[in-house]
Formats: C-alpha cells, structure tokens, sequence
C-alpha cells in the first residue's frame, strides 16, 4: 500500500511545505502550520474545467464581450458592484458571524429570483427550516429560490448539474468538504479545494456564485488568504453589533471600482439600504454639548458626517487615562501631546476619552483637528457652534495639513445644513460654488481660537 502524502499548510497564507515549522516563511505568522493531505499531484481534480483549450491571439484582435449584468434592484448594492452583478461573477462575503451575511443574501435571493432568474440557495450552516423560517419573516417567498441543505461538495454539484441555476449561494465556503480530502471542513485544503471547483463552475456555466466566509478574530477570511485570490470580487460586512447599521465594503473588484461602501441597516424586516448615511450618524446627536465636533470624513468615495466627542475629567490615578473607541489610540496620544506642547494646556492629570458616535471606525488622519477640538472644548467646557464641521490633518509641529476630495466633503455637510466650515489653508483653492462660510486654517492654535475662545 502506498503511503499518503502529507504536507504541512499555514492556516494564514495557505503556503504549503514538506516539515512543520514554527513560524510560516511567506507570512510570518506563529504557530499556523497544520498537517494535511498533497493533493498537488494528484490529476484530474477539476472536473467541471470547461472543455475548449484557449489559444493565443493578438491583443488587438480579441473580441471584447460586454458583460451581461443582473441588476438586484437595490440600489446600494448595485453601485457598490460597479452596475449590477455579472454573470459568471465568483464573490466571496466575508464577515463576523451575526453580522447579517446570510440575511443579505438571502434578500438579493429573493430580489434575483423575482426576475425569473433560477437561484440556489446552499444553506450548509443551518437547516432549510431555519432559513426558511427566516425567508418567512423577511417576507420572501419565490419559485425560483431553491434551498439545499448540504455541505458535501459532489452533492452539491450534482444539484447544480440538475438544475442548472442562474445564481448559487454557498452559506458558508468554511463548511463545505470534499469527501476525498481527509482535513476537516474549513481547513485550508479543504477551503482551496472546494473553492477552486466552484471557480470552475462559475467560469465555466457562467453561472454567478456568492460564497460566504467567516473572518477570524484578526479581521481575515477564516482559512487560506488564498481564497481572495481566487475570487472576482470581495465584499466585506462590518459593523458593530451593538448598533444597527452595517458597511458593506469591496475590498476587490475586477468588475467595478474598489474600496465604495453601501450602508445598511439592520431592522425586523432585514436589511434596509441607507441612501443617506450622514442622517443617521447624526440622529441622535445633542447639540450645544461641549466635547461634541462634526467632521465630515470619507468613506471609499462616499462623504459621511459623524461626530466625535471627547470627554476631559480630571484623573485620579497617577497615571491618566486615554481611551478611544472608532479611532486609533496611538493617534490620540499624538494629538494629545500637540496640545500640550503647543497650545499649553496641562492633560497629564486629566483622563481623555474620544468616541466616534454610532460605532463608526475612522482611520483616516483627516479627523486629527475635529479631535483637538472636542478636546478642547470638553476641557474648556464651552461647545463649539453646533452648525459648523472641522476638517484637517495635524502634523506634530502643530501645522494644519490639507486633506483630499475637499469638495464631496463640504458639499455633503452643506447638504445636511451646515453652515460653517474650518478646514486646511491649503486646501482653499478652488472652493467657490459651496453654499458654506469657509475658513482657513493654518496652526492648531488658530482653529482653537477661532472655534473656542
Ligand atoms: P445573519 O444573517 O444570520 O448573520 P450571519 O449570516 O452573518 O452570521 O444575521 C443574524 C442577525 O441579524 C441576528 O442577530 C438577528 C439579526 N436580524 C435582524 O435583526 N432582523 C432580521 O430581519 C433578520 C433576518 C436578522
Ligand atoms: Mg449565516
């Protein structure tokens, strides 16, 4: 009897090698290298490959095609794949579990099969009844919406085989196995394996897959990165569970542009489209709080308002607190000692605490003034006239840097009816058809001034 070829793969990057070894070469990860079974060898093993061998042509000669697109009607969603979803399309979703990736869709199930289209919906984490239950609830009911609950890929093809349907939903990649690889479901051979069929299939049949995956605990797709690579186009699903919006964002797209997002919020009848995102980071604001800043910053190509608040109370530890939610902490602290250094204010026996209001995570250093000034103003307990938003950049010698797509950004606070702007100096060119009172800055010191004393 032979004996069966075993490799060492990281769960991490899927790089694969003959020994184990404590820490992946590719990616450097710890601790991710697990035994599985070669199947690099082994031939024959995508089946569905269609059968006409490509040949070479010359560029000018081949025949561009326009992609067919199917339209799910929302429209979020749609501007967010670049005009619809293109048949044969393979997408992967990611997200934390509970977040709302099969609800989503399940609903672009419904609005797909609403138009005649045959959708295969493979529910391999819960049962039919479960996310039948759900399709209830959501109010979906269609003809062309077929559920399967299985997770053995052969069967799964076999049904495809069948049926031949339009779309096919794969609820989740982790938990699809193929019966001839011995590593469990999620692994990284199995995710591969399985993952690389159904590529096959959607190129092949031009059929348009959704697979589902699960992110770890890092923010990554569960299993092999490998999987992005093999796919058209990634979406991302985040959010914070505790408030009821959602961001879809694509990381990849080869049919449409990439890092756009879509708001959604998560309600009893599923997902709603948020056609105005700035409205409902803004809901609940108070106005006339000290600590409280406006900033418009951007997400993908889309102007959001949110606001920032900061809290200052004095400590009483040695050492004060500093605590951030929805932006970097590090960021925080060197903003922090700008203010100490060149405005003069004493923090290190005060505790601060900054919030991005409604669960939003900004990373981009465009909010570095608005922070400043919710500091400020919780310190100086006097409010920062409620109708006027704050942007900018702030470099440690305390100088006021100009951010990009100035215009979307003010456009959008013009249009939630502010009145008021403090940006960079040097981004003042240029500004002249918006409907706001614009200021610009040069130094920290001035923007305080301005906006406090
Ligand atoms: P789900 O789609 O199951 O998440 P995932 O597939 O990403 O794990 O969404 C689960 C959550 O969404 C669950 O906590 C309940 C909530 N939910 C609603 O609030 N309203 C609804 O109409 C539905 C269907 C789910
Ligand atoms: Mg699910």
């Amino acid at each position: 009897m032979t004996k069966q070829k075993t490799v060492w793969a990281c769960s991490e990057c899927g790089h694969s090698q003959p020994k184990w070894s404590g820490q992946c070469k590719e990616c450097n990860q710890w601790n991710t290298f697990h035994e599985e079974q070669d199947f690099s060898h082994e031939k024959s093993r995508f089946l569905a490959q269609p059968l006409t061998a490509a040949k070479p042509q010359r560029v000018d000669e081949v025949v561009i095609e326009e992609n067919i697109r199917v339209k799910t009607g929302m429209k979020e969603m749609d501007r967010l794949l670049g005009n619809g979803i293109v048949q044969g399309c393979f997408t992967l979703v990611g997200g934390d579990p509970g977040i709302g990736k099969s609800t989503l869709l399940l609903q672009i199930s419904h609005l797909i099969a609403k138009q005649g289209l045959l959708v295969l919906y493979v529910c391999g984490e819960e049962s039919t009844a479960q996310t039948s239950l759900r399709a209830r609830r959501l109010g979906i009911s269609s003809e062309n919406l077929l559920l399967l609950s299985e997770t053995n890929y052969s069967h799964i093809k076999r049904h495809i085989d069948e049926l031949s349907p339009d779309f096919v939903i794969i609820d989740s990649i982790q938990i699809i196995y193929k019966s001839e690889i011995t590593s469990a479901p999620g692994s990284v051979t199995q995710v591969r394996e399985t993952a690389t069929e159904l590529m096959h299939l959607a190129k092949g049949r031009a059929i348009s897959i959704f697979l589902i995956g699960h992110v770890t605990k890092s923010g990554e797709i569960a299993g092999p990165r490998v999987l992005e690579h093999l796919v058209d186009t990634v979406l991302y699903f985040e959010g914070d569970l505790q408030h009821n919006f959602r961001l879809l964002r694509v990381v990849k797209n080869r049919f449409g542009s990439t890092d756009e997002i879509a708001v959604f919020q998560m309600g009893e009848g599923g997902l709603k489209e948020v056609e105005n995102p700035s409205q409902i980071f803004l809901e609940e604001r108070m106005k006339g709080n000290p600590g409280s800043v406006i900033i418009p910053t951007v997400e993908g190509s889309r102007p959001i308002l949110v606001e920032v608040q900061a809290l200052v109370t004095n400590t009483a530890y040695s050492t004060p607190t500093r605590r951030s939610i929805g932006l970097d902490s590090n960021r925080l602290g060197l903003l922090l000692a700008v203010m100490e250094k060149k405005i003069g204010y004493q923090l290190h026996n005060k505790d601060v605490f900054v919030s991005v209001a409604g669960g939003l995570k900004i990373v981009e250093p465009a909010i570095d003034l608005g922070v400043i000034l919710a500091v400020s103003s919780s310190l100086m307990n006097r409010m920062i006239d409620p109708e006027t938003v704050v942007l900018g950049e702030v470099g440690l010698g305390g100088e006021i840097r100009s951010v990009s797509r100035i215009e979307g950004r003010l456009k959008e606070a013009a249009h939630m009816g502010f009145k008021k702007a403090l940006i960079p100096k040097k981004n003042l060119g240029g500004l002249t058809e918006i409907p706001l009172e614009i200021i610009g800055m040069e130094r920290v010191e001035d923007a305080i001034h301005a906006t406090i004393s």
